[in-house]
């Protein structure tokens, strides 16, 4: 089991990488921890409020390399975690998401070659396998990667460029593969926490299509977990998926949400599907449990607290579905669905 002093978490600001930090911050507290954000639409320091004076932050772009540097300087350890992270999002324009999970991913990739780093934890995505509707099987980390959205191939470049770095230069390089996550501090554009928010302001819930595409739901507190366990016990070169074993329809994400803040059922609409939607996610973590990880939030646990979380948060939720950028895009995607 590797330890290491000193990290840097990129996109640290964001949902996963704020929950992060504050579980790192539980769990190692000797560790230092370095967050670099560019506070992108999606990165708030409110996320990081209360764990403000613990860790360094730094305000700047993965993708620019003196960035990069001057904060992995002195660290011993890299999680990458900053990205554009909407698939609905990558549909509009796939530029920023180039520019950040590809040519972002290289130049971190790049800095701790030069800095000598010992060990680069690139955070990836179960959507680089691509969609496994019709079949019953999960996904396995042999199997070749199919990306079907701009936002998971450019994950899935990543993938690719920081196995690169390993097969061509020995860089000591882990991969996770993430299901969908939700819990605390996730911006409400994503399903989860824009159903809750929606159902607290007695708003539509907007269901794609026949409600029907599964996802495999892990809380984030085991998404967590699961990126410090490859981090620290994962073998250089491997990918490892982390789910929670969970098949979950779209249409019961919804049902559920109603029923948990006490809405009527009557506030969810279908819309029009996403284009080329992938309709079944499923991964098998057997990899990661054989180091010793194990999910622990069940979904009926996991959903209710996470509605509680937004109930008991309402000024950050309002704060963000306040600002122009959320509303340019909630415009932009749902007016016409
Ligand atoms: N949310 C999920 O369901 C899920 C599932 C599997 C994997 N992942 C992966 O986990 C990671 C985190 O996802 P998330 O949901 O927390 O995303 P998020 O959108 O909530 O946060 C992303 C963070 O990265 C920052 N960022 C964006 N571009 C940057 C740049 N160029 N330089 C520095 N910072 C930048 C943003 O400001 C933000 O704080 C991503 O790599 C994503 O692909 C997410």
């Amino acid at each position: 089991m590797a330890e290491f002093t000193r990290v840097l978490v990129t996109g640290g600001a964001g949902f996963i990488g704020s929950n992060y930090v504050r579980y790192a911050l539980r769990e190692k507290p000797t560790r230092k921890l370095v967050v670099l954000d560019k506070l992108t639409y999606a990165g708030n320091l409110d996320n990081l409020r209360d764990v403000m004076e613990r860790i360094e932050f730094v305000r700047g772009d993965i993708a620019e390399p003196a960035d990069a540097r001057r904060t992995m300087r002195g660290c011993d350890a890299v999680v990458n975690f900053a990205a554009e992270s909407h698939v609905d999002r990558s549909l509009l324009d796939s530029a920023p998401f180039v520019r950040t999970n590809v040519a972002g991913a290289l130049v971190l990739l790049e800095a701790a070659r030069e800095l000598g780093v010992n060990r680069f934890c690139q955070v990836s995505t179960d959507e680089v396998y691509g969609d496994l509707a019709g079949t019953n099987r999960c996904s396995t980390e042999t199997d070749a990667l199919h990306p079907r959205s701009p936002y998971a191939a450019t994950k899935a470049a990543a993938e690719h460029l920081a196995m690169s770095c390993c097969l061509s230069f020995g860089q000591d390089v882990v991969m996770t593969r993430g299901s969908n996550t939700y819990g605390p501090w996730q911006y409400p554009e994503k399903i989860i926490p824009l159903f809750i928010t929606n159902a607290l302001d007695e708003r539509h819930l907007p269901v794609y299509g026949d409600g029907s595409a599964m996802r495999d739901y892990m809380h984030v507190e085991d998404h967590c977990a699961g990126v410090e366990t490859v981090l620290c016990a994962g073998a250089a070169g491997q990918a490892y998926n982390l789910g929670a074993r969970l098949e979950v329809p779209g249409s019961e994400v919804a049902a559920r949400i109603v029923e948990l803040t006490g809405r009527p059922a009557a506030l969810i609409r279908s819309v029009p599907d996403r284009p080329g939607h992938d309709y079944r996610y499923s991964v098998d973590p057997s990899k990661a449990e054989a180091l010793g990880w194990r999910r622990r939030w069940t979904w009926p646990d996991g959903l209710a607290q996470t509605v509680q979380w937004y109930r008991d948060h309402e000024d950050w939720w309002r704060a963000v579905k306040e600002k122009l950028e959320f509303r340019k895009h909630d415009q932009a995607w749902y007016a016409n669905r």
